[in-house]
């Protein structure tokens, strides 16, 4: 067990683990000790001396190995010199003071000393209002430096670092943050320093510039306005954005994000997104997301985005009204066969209420695009209770045919850090992937012979005490299948399972609300009303194109007009996913709920009440006033989702690192979680197939 230590900072006594640094402590109780360099998710290098303390420890007589008393208490001596709190360890009787005259000094003259050198462009720096340099100025700063302005380090503003990020030479305060970020948690080593004394740079030494898929990141981490991003900079000033919180769509691993909105008159007075923040959740995304999450959401603002409902008239798609759209729908459907393709970017809600629509027509409810053998994972997916944060010695890993750096970037950095900490990583793949170095058995192969290769590893693997197998594309079942029979005898225990690197963010849930694969969707098609949400067969296959021409009817639920949609006799405009409120089940089995940023697009209406529509047009009962209700449906009708509700998806509890609480210094500007850390599902079906 680990020992606890006592000590007291500024007065309060302390209770910590043994090994806690002192500006955790601190942190712990609330106190906030100012730091630049030192970050909670990597180790301390005591580069920038801003987090000076005065630390007192009792005196030990050497005779008895007591400590020494005078006047009934235990004599403290402290030290001649003050010590950096990120770099030292707290121990037993320990006497901290944060905020003595001592001390104070000490860091008001680091932030001078920082500000010699420092443009001072607040007013016109992206990071002005969030700034942990400009907010530690105004707490402990001095109100005068006593070194000439001319003396400063100038440089030429604003030099691409990629064609990501933006770097400004002069505002950077060499914490060397964001190199340690790229090197020890990203693993793509691409950021440097350069030169040295007061003209050091930041440089990148990789080509193309600054490649790495988690390159946003160091924006958040940067102290200073000298990282900022091509994507938002000179964009809003922070104050002036609301924050709503959000699930990234981009891919199973459901990575927890903040839009920052405002109303702007360059945009015609409309409600718009400026940027994509992370949103910590230590179990899912920690306090990261990857580019792709946070630079790729401009399409829910795409002006071609459909408005209005379309019906085919005289062979030529035409606006209608709702009641045209649903009408001519109800015709359609009246006494045909229904086949319903939906793919996994939809929601729990949205998928749900279509399978309701298919069943009540007594049609068929498919996932499109999915990976073969997918389904196993309703049986075989995580326990509740995993956390790949607790993976470690005594754990094995396989990623069979997946690539998680491209694939479920957030996946590779948490596997990255499990092999880190002893796990057994086992990677059989086609091709060389980012995450090879990690591992310690690399096995190359045909995708079609992944699930041989893992039949051969079966022993080794099956005699961890925690198995988690990420199981990607190939050709047939055959690997799912493979993976799902070394993890039988595990399937309630955490830290073990299957986990699917889906393509979209809930394929997971589909599976699990029971739909099934869209094998080969030229032979199920012909005679049929084929309705297709969040599914584009034409745009992805020029010959389903033609398949879906031996249709009776095509129905379309979409955010744009596809290839699919041009053919349809309907189609209906979808809400994107920032307009509306859902909830995503990602592949690790944890329903997250998300939430409306920007109003919504026209007459467009969330997914699973066009569903809910169609279904009343074809005089069935499915539920369609709102996400929660739906969900609540769910609940009772779903096993594995029993006991889920809105509210309890909005639950959360104190994480560590603490982040947000209106100080931006200890670990950037990640935001706090305070609508939600989600829900485990926390059984399995059998789903037979
Ligand atoms: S660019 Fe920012 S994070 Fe990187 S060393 Fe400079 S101040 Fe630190
Ligand atoms: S890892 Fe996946 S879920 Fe997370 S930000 Fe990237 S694309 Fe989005
Ligand atoms: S030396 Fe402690 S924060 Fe930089």
């Amino acid at each position: 067990m680990t020992k606890i230590i006592t000590l007291t900072i500024d007065d309060q006594k302390v209770n910590v683990p043994e090994g806690t640094l002192i500006v955790n402590a601190a942190k712990m109780v609330g106190i906030d000790i100012p730091v630049f360099c030192y970050h909670p998710k990597m180790e301390p290098v005591g580069m920038c001396r801003q987090c000076l303390v005065e630390v007192g420890r009792p005196v030990i007589d050497r005779a008895t190995g007591q400590p020494v008393i005078e006047d009934g208490q235990v004599k403290i001596q402290f030290g001649p010199k003050l010590e950096t709190a990120c770099t030292t360890v707290v121990s037993e009787g320990m006497v901290v003071l944060t905020r003595s005259e001592k001390a104070r000094q000490a860091q008001k003259e680091i932030l001078e000393f920082l500000l010699t050198s420092h443009p001072l462009d607040c007013p016109v720096c992206d990071k002005g209002g969030e700034c942990p340099l400009q907010n530690l100025t105004m707490a402990f700063g001095p109100s005068q430096s006593r070194f000439l302005y001319d003396d400063k380090h100038h440089a030429e503003k604003h030099v691409p670092l990629g064609d990501k990020i933006w770097l400004d030479r002069e505002r950077c305060i060499q914490c060397g943050r964001c190199i340690r970020f790229q090197e020890k948690i990203a693993g793509d080593p691409v950021l440097a320093f350069y030169q040295r004394g007061r003209a050091t740079d930041i440089i990148t030494n990789s080509d193309p510039p600054f490649d790495s898929i988690f390159s946003g990141n160091t924006t958040d981490i940067c102290p200073v306005g000298a990282l900022t991003t091509a994507d938002f900079r000179f964009g809003a000033r922070p104050w002036e954005m609301k924050a709503a919180a959000s699930i990234c769509p981009l891919c199973p691993v459901g990575c927890n994000i903040v839009f920052n909105t405002r109303r702007e008159a360059k945009s015609g007075g409309k409600v718009v997104i400026k940027r994509v923040m992370p949103r910590q959740n230590e179990q899912v995304n920690e306090i990261w997301i990857c580019d792709r999450g946070r630079f790729n959401w401009h399409y829910v603002e795409d002006p071609t985005r459909l408005a209005h409902p379309l019906v085919k008239k005289d062979g030529k798609l035409e606006l209608a009204s709702w009641q045209e759209a649903l009408e001519a729908t109800r015709k359609h459907i009246a006494g045909a066969q229904i086949v319903v393709v939906a793919s996994g970017r939809l929601s729990n809600e949205d998928l749900f209420n279509l399978k309701q629509l298919a069943d009540g027509l007594s049609g068929q409810a498919l996932l499109y695009d999915s990976l073969p053998g997918g389904e196993l994972t309703t049986r075989y997916g995580v326990a509740a209770g995993t956390n790949l944060g607790d993976l470690g010695a005594g754990s094995a890993i396989l990623v069979a045919a997946a690539d998680l750096y491209y694939e479920a970037p957030i996946w590779y950095l948490r596997v990255k850090a499990a092999a880190e900490r002893g796990a057994n990583l086992v990677i059989i793949h086609p091709q060389a992937t980012r995450l090879d170095k990690y591992a310690k058995k690399l096995i190359r192969c045909e995708r079609e012979e992944v699930a041989a290769k893992v039949q051969e590893l079966a022993a080794e693997l099956t005699a961890a005490e925690n198995l988690i197998i990420f199981f990607g594309r190939t050709a047939d079942r055959r690997l799912a299948e493979t993976c799902a029979s070394l993890l039988q005898g595990r399937e309630s225990k955490p830290n073990n399972g299957l986990i699917g690197v889906w393509q979209r963010a809930n394929d997971q849930g589909a599976w699990e609300l029971g739909y099934k694969p869209a094998a080969d969707l030229a032979k199920i098609v012909e005679g049929k009303v084929v309705y297709l949400a969040a599914a584009d067969p034409a745009g992805d296959d020029p010959q389903w194109a033609e398949a879906l021409k031996t249709a009776k009817a095509l129905i379309v639920q979409e955010l744009f007009l596809t290839e699919t949609a041009k053919l349809a006799d309907v189609v209906f405009p979808a809400q994107a996913f920032s307009e509306r409120d859902g909830s995503y089940t990602s592949g690790e089995r944890r329903v997250q709920r998300f939430y409306p940023a920007t109003p919504p697009l026209g007459e467009a209406r969330p997914d699973f009440a066009i569903a809910a529509a169609v279904a009343s047009a074809a005089g069935l009962e499915v539920e369609g006033r709102s996400a929660l209700r739906v969900m609540d449906k769910i609940a009772v009708s779903i096993p594995a989702f029993a006991g889920i509700s809105y509210g309890k998806l909005a639950e959360v509890t104190e994480q560590w690192p603490i982040v947000g609480r209106g100080d931006l210094y200890y670990g950037g500007t990640t935001y706090e979680n305070r609508q939600g850390l989600g829900v485990h599902l926390n059984k399995h079906w059998n789903i037979e197939t």
